[in-house]
């Protein structure tokens, strides 16, 4: 799991918009329905660009799937969408908000194409859908 900028914040941050769950809360959810389904789940936050990108590259041979929720980095970062592309990891793209629904700046996503898809709009709830869906994407293999 990994979580870019400014997600360190929820629960804070823009509550209308974003829910009022903390990103501990919804981690600490993830892994345990990661451990109810005997996947361990770990989870990463981070607010700069080149931290998210060394965390995907590490995730090479570590991981079996990567979810992502690039917060803003999705809209603008071709950089993180490399870093998806070149671990050859499958990866879940993640939106707490319906990003469609909102700005026009935010409708494109520069790391959806290097996804096996993408989950949004369902709050706190995206990243648990996503883990299923990693874990479904899993359990095809
Ligand atoms: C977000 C949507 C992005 O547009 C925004 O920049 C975020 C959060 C979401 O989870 O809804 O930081 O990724």
């Amino acid at each position: 799991m990994i979580h870019g900028p400014n997600l360190n914040l929820l629960g804070a941050r823009e509550p209308e918009i974003y829910g009022t769950t903390t990103l501990a809360e919804i981690n600490e959810e993830l892994l345990r329905r990661g451990r109810a389904r005997g996947a361990s789940v770990v989870a990463f936050q981070s607010n700069s660009e080149g931290e998210i990108i060394d965390q995907i590259h590490a995730a090479r041979g570590s991981a079996k799937a990567i979810v992502i929720n690039p917060g803003a980095y999705g809209h603008t970062s071709l950089a993180i969408r490399d870093a998806i592309a070149a671990a050859g990891v499958p990866t879940i793209e993640v939106h707490l908000s319906n990003v469609y629904r909102r700005e026009p700046f935010r409708h494109r996503s520069l790391v959806a194409g290097a996804c096996a898809g993408q989950i949004c709009g369902f709050g706190a709830a995206s990243y648990y859908l996503a883990l299923d869906a990693a874990l479904g994407l899993l359990s095809k293999d």
